[in-house]
């Protein structure tokens, strides 16, 4: 469907974004944007109406077993229209407050019959009638009543097309309930008797945290039938005599039904217009923005302001539409729109504390979008990461901590390390600053590394005592500093090693050196909890490797865990979540986590037995499905044959996850989209360029394009990746000699000079470099000597070891591994570069 504004950007399209080698034409991407991606199959995604970052996310409720963002394409059964939604997320289904739910008439024209409680009116959508494109989202409900919306910043606007019917009289009620009914203490709704305006609050629990929040609605309504009249309803019965409703928290731990209801003479255009303001701070707050937002109930004035703000958001990044086709361009386009559906912009919406700084929210969780999502945006909107940056480093100065996950103003669970610290960090090296206290983000990112919070399953690290002690998380710890679930051993000394290299990184570039000595140091800790002797079979058959990471008790003895326990092919029913029964690695397997060394992969492959051996273990987690894409851990492991000298091979794997476990359909993700990770994790394979987070690093692939320009929103200056020979192994050619594939790096150009690394720097952005690649058929030499791999911590610093003297001679000796250093070359780059008003630092 063209709007008059798509239409006057297809006009405009032959408008050139590059000059260089190489053009990319404009053209509107919104056409190659479906928000139903994800919607089913456990995708989780939100599929409705909303603005970048928006706060207002307008979409059918269902009943689905995956709900958790209101709508699931999955044939279940819709229980009404709410205004508040996340994204993609795991855990319980969020928000979803105050649904509206619309009927043509109440049986005998009596209020009483019309069905009001959830369980009772939900209804079956027409399966065909579904429609959904950025800022606009609509079905028909099995009454034949078409429910279209979009969305401003903080309102909704709802249009409810009734069927004709002569003796129509319809009636549109608020719930005053949420997805999960987690409604608390009193819900409260007052309607004004001669508009209809409804205005109320609520409190709410989060869907994967501990607190609570309170939310105010403020509803009008607008139709060509007149106001008829208005009441609230309690459970199963409802009456026009009474405005004003304080609803007790529950029955039996189930909220107890209740809301109001406004009922219209028969419209002669059968249309009833509902705009939702919603706030956190005040039902007046909610009503100043749904009149401010949507003055006029102007649907479609507000849908094409939507839909100005996303081709706005998708502007920066273009690929050549040359031999490909419409599938491929729509996963990488709604790939990168999902990345800007959470976090949300609760900026002026925050009653926690007051502070003049943005605040964002929905950070859902930072486990999952450190990994790319957040990097993503770095390059593609630095002013959005500029300000969630600040909304983090805000919340720690208020509230004490970093989260690692945030919802609904509330903390939410840690999964493993304080990975806010890498979200910084990255933002740091990449240059972003504007505004940035980058003194208060590193005290936020060193209190994680030094005290252990009294809860650290909101926030923080636990077994910091150990941690300093023994330098690794013991299983079984003994921890009477802080409380949290004695789990996860394992897979939090992996992520607190990261961390804290994170940490150095950023202590080194401002000059604190004996920190970044420390928490280098500290960065190195991984190492203890690899047991060189330790097997593992699969199917009672030895795997063939041996030496992987394992429980280690505090006094240095090993404990044990099937290094394939909690992986894909593990049938078992083991547990590695958050529970207390849990095992040591989280949501994933001991040999997916022998990975995640990132930020010293050249010491990790010289354990693992150097290059070759490296990649069979590589080539095995991913051939034998040991790993789940599905889930974010997988990503980097997609890559990692780039620091065993083998890119190629990153090349061919990535093609074998995309397309076919992300394929643009509504259950085309292989797991929950988690706020937009998934969606990131599409683009930035796409592009051919996958960032190693925390460090100035992004490892080259062949893009699934001809050719991609990305234009750095914070320079103005574009970058381009341009494959010369492209047609030769990516079209249907079947003339030559092609060999169907994607063809391999042989050689590239960076900026006109032969370039050799099988990586590129966070300049290759800001300076809007141009990256030339010429394909072969076979697996070349590109990118494979020693001086072609990306950094790694034990090749370019001098500092190492640890201290040992709390370890058994036998343990220290039998673990340790020597690192060769080569001096601070970083060191004395960040010195060079890293000045803290310089706007476009270089990383290294
Ligand atoms: C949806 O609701 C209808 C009644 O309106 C019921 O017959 C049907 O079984 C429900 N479908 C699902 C998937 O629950
Ligand atoms: C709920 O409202 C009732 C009636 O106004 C009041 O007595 C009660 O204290 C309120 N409870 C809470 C928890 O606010
Ligand atoms: C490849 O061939 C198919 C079937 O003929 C066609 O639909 C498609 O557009 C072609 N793709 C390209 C990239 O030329
Ligand atoms: C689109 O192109 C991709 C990559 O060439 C191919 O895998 C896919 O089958 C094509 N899809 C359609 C619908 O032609
Ligand atoms: C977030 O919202 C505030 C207040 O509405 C606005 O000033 C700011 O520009 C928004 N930030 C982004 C990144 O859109
Ligand atoms: C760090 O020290 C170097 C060398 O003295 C200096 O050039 C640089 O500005 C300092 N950086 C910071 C962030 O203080
Ligand atoms: C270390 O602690 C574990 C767990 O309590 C125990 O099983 C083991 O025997 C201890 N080892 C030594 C050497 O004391
Ligand atoms: C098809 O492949 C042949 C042989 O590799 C090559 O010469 C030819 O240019 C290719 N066709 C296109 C359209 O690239
Ligand atoms: C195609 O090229 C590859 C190497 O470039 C070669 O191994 C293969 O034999 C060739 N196939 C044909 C049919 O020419
Ligand atoms: C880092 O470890 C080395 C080797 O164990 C040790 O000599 C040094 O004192 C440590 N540095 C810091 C700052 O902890």
């Amino acid at each position: 469907m063209l709007s008059p504004f798509f239409l006057s950007l297809v006009l405009a399209s032959s408008r050139v974004l590059v000059g260089a080698a190489g053009p990319v034409e404009d053209y509107d991407v919104l056409q190659y944007i479906n928000p139903l991606i994800g919607s089913a199959n456990g995708g989780n995604v939100f599929a409705g109406a909303t603005l970048p970052y928006g706060m207002a996310k307008a979409v059918a409720d269902t009943d689905s077993e995956s709900n958790q963002g209101g709508f699931a394409y999955d044939g279940s059964n819709v229980t009404g229209f709410s205004s508040m939604h996340d994204s993609g997320t795991g855990g319980s289904p969020s928000l979803g407050n105050f649904p509206l739910f619309p009927y043509a008439k109440c049986r005998d024209d009596d209020v009483n019959g019309c069905v009001f409680p959830k369980k009772a009116r939900k209804t079956s959508y027409k399966h065909d009638s579904v429609k959904s494109s950025p800022g606009y989202f609509s079905l028909e409900i099995a009454s034949g009543v078409r429910v279209e919306m979009t969305a401003a910043h903080h309102t909704s606007l709802f249009q409810f097309h009734f069927p004709p019917g002569k003796d129509n009289s319809p009636l549109v009620l608020l719930d005053l309930s949420d997805l999960s009914d987690t409604r608390q203490d009193n819900g409260t709704i007052s309607i004004d008797q001669s508009t209809g305006r409804m205005t109320g609050s609520a409190k709410f629990l989060p869907s994967f945290g501990s607190g609570s929040y309170n939310l105010h609605f403020c509803a009008d309504f607008q139709s060509s039938g007149w106001l008829r009249d208005s009441g609230v309803f309690v459970n199963t019965r409802a009456s026009d005599d009474v405005h004003d409703l304080t609803i007790s928290r529950s029955i039996n731990g189930y909220p107890l039904p209740g809301g109001g209801f406004i009922r219209f003479q028969n419209p002669p255009n059968g249309l009833v217009q509902a705009r939702v303001g919603v706030s956190f701070i005040s039902p007046k707050q909610a009503c100043s923005h749904a009149e401010n937002e949507i003055p006029d109930f102007d649907f479609e004035s507000t849908k094409s302001a939507a839909i100005a703000q996303w081709t706005e958001k998708m502007k920066p990044v273009r690929v050549s539409r040359d031999g490909i086709n419409l599938s491929v361009l729509t996963n990488f386009y709604s790939g990168i729109y999902r990345t800007m559906v959470n976090p949300q912009n609760y900026t002026g919406e925050n009653p926690l504390w007051t502070s003049r700084e943005p605040y964002f929210d929905s950070f859902y969780c930072l486990w999952d979008s450190f990994r790319s999502q957040i990097p993503f945006l770095t390059i593609f909107d630095p002013y959005s990461v500029t300000q969630m940056i600040r909304s983090l480093i805000d919340t720690q100065r208020n509230l004490g901590w970093l989260p690692d996950c945030r919802m609904s103003l509330c903390k939410g669970f840690t999964q493993g390390g304080s990975n806010a610290d890498n979200v910084i960090v990255d933002a740091y090296v990449k240059g972003l600053d504007d505004g940035v206290d980058w003194e208060a983000g590193y005290a936020a990112v060193q209190k994680d590394a030094e005290e252990e919070p009294f809860d650290w399953s909101n926030e923080g690290r636990g077994g910091l005592k150990s941690w300093k002690e023994v330098h690794y998380i013991p299983v079984e710890d003994f921890d009477y500093e802080g409380f949290g679930t004695m789990t996860r051993s394992i897979s939090r000394t992996l992520e607190y090693s990261y961390n804290d290299y994170a940490i150095a990184q950023m202590a080194w570039a401002m000059n604190k050196t004996a920190d970044a000595q420390r928490y280098e140091n500290n960065s190195r800790a991984w190492r203890n909890l690899f047991k060189k002797d330790q097997t593992s079979f699969l199917n009672k058959k030895d795997t063939g490797f041996t030496g992987f990471f394992q429980p280690r008790y505090y006094n240095g003895t090993w404990g044990h865990q099937d290094p394939l326990m909690c992986s894909n092919i593990d049938v078992s029913g083991s547990i590695c979540s958050l529970q207390n029964t849990a095992g040591e690695t989280f949501e994933s397997s001991i040999w997916e986590y022998q990975f995640f060394v990132p930020h010293d992969m050249a010491a990790l492959v010289k354990l693992l037995g150097g290059p070759d051996r490296f990649v069979e273990r590589l080539d095995y987690l991913h051939d034998q499905q040991i790993t789940y894409i599905g889930n974010e851990p997988a990503f980097l492991t997609v890559f990692q044959y780039h620091y065993a000298g083998r890119p190629a091979k990153s090349t061919a794997r990535v093609r074998t996850y995309i397309p076919d476990y992300f394929s643009p359909t509504p259950a085309g993700l292989p797991g929950n989209d988690d706020s937009g990770a998934m969606g990131s994790f599409v683009a930035m394979s796409m592009m051919g360029l996958f960032p190693n987070p925390g460090q100035s690093v992004y490892l080259i692939t062949v893009p699934f394009f001809k050719s991609v320009s990305i234009k750095s929103p914070l320079t103005g200056k574009t970058a381009t990746i341009q494959v010369t020979n492209w047609d030769q192994f990516n079209t249907n050619n079947t003339s030559g000699n092609s060999t169907g594939g994607t063809g391999f790096i042989h050689s590239a150009y960076l900026n006109g000079k032969p370039y050799t690394r099988n990586w590129v720097d966070h300049d290759f952005f800001t300076e809007g470099k141009e990256l030339l690649l010429t394909l072969g058929a076979e697996e070349g030499s590109w990118g494979t000597a020693p001086a072609d791999l990306p950094p790694s911590l034990s090749e370019t610093s001098g500092v190492q070891g640890r201290d040992w003297s709390s370890m058994t001679q036998e343990t220290a000796d039998d673990e340790f591994i020597p690192v060769l250093g080569r001096g601070r070359r970083h060191l004395a780059k960040h010195g060079l570069h890293f000045e803290h008003h310089a706007k476009f630092a270089k990383g290294w």
